[in-house]
């Protein structure tokens, strides 16, 4: 049976696709291609994006009764849902990180601090919209990253698998929250403000994590580790370079999220079965 619900991409439609992900306790604790740099590079981010992801649903479903199309609300509920699903399912994977010997949660408890008060209560309910938008930039030039560099050859594939349906939903709804920032307030100046504080989010946690992973297993003053740290964002696949790209683009005044051609690379996600 397939971990995911195999629908076509529809970004017209939004909605959560049924998953059965389940994380054995066989994982290899370097499940991506046996390297501790990209594996803990991806697992920094599934520490962070529990409760980031929590507070994004919270905040959207504060905005729902402002909302004036009934179109537009049924599409913010199906990005709602889309990143519960998320979350539901990368909460499921901390377990795997605490039986492997990681001591994460002292720092989850920091992350649902920071997000649900510095966030939620400290900057406004349009500092954190425009936050969210900023993030979900980056998180679909993340995926486009991921997937169009099949980033996941050699991962475990319950891992893969994961990864990449999460890459393509994030393809799927990238527009929604840029829309919804639109809706709420029309401010360059907020918007800009928004994506560098999306950046401090994703770049911030992304790196205290992976260096946290790393000290724990006493790989991260070995020669290697910045050897595979170089090659993970100045390899092939120049990583740290088209991210950067990618991102002023957002910094354009008529800039759409629907202007980048990705859903190619979603719709080969959703229309493939590994059974
Ligand atoms: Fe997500
Ligand atoms: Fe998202």
């Amino acid at each position: 049976m397939p971990r995911f619900e195999h629908r076509p991409l529809d970004p017209d439609n939004v909605r959560p696709r049924r998953t059965a992900f389940s994380f054995p306790h066989s994982i290899p604790r370097h499940w991506l291609a046996g390297n501790p740099v990209r594996t803990h590079f991806f697992n920094a981010i599934n520490l962070f994006v529990v409760s980031f992801e929590d507070f994004m649903g919270r905040v959207m479903r504060s905005r729902l009764s402002h909302l004036k199309d009934p179109d537009f609300e049924r599409q913010i509920r199906g990005f709602m849902g889309q990143e519960a699903t998320h979350s539901f399912v990368h909460a499921k994977y901390l377990q795997n990180l605490r039986e492997q010997g990681y001591q994460i949660d002292r720092y989850l408890n920091v992350c649902e601090h920071i997000f649900s008060h510095w966030f939620e209560r400290r900057l406004g309910m349009l500092l954190c919209v425009a936050t969210i938008a900023g993030f979900e930039h980056l998180t679909a030039l993340l995926a486009e990253i991921i997937l169009s560099g099949k980033m996941m050859r050699g991962a475990e594939p319950s891992m893969a698998e994961a990864w990449e349906w999460h890459a393509a939903e994030e393809i799927e709804h990238k527009s929604l929250a840029f829309d919804l920032l639109m809706a709420t307030r029309r401010s360059y100046l907020l918007r800009m403000v928004g994506a560098l504080l999306g950046a401090l989010v994703v770049a911030g946690f992304i790196g205290v994590g992976l260096v946290m992973l790393l000290r724990q297993e006493g790989l991260l003053w070995r020669k290697q580790t910045w050897k595979d740290l170089k090659e993970l964002l100045f390899g092939p696949n120049r990583m740290a370079v088209r991210a950067v790209a990618i991102f002023v683009e957002y910094f354009r005044p008529g800039f759409h999220p629907s202007q980048r051609d990705t859903y190619a690379l979603a719709e080969e996600v959703f229309g493939a079965s590994r059974g």
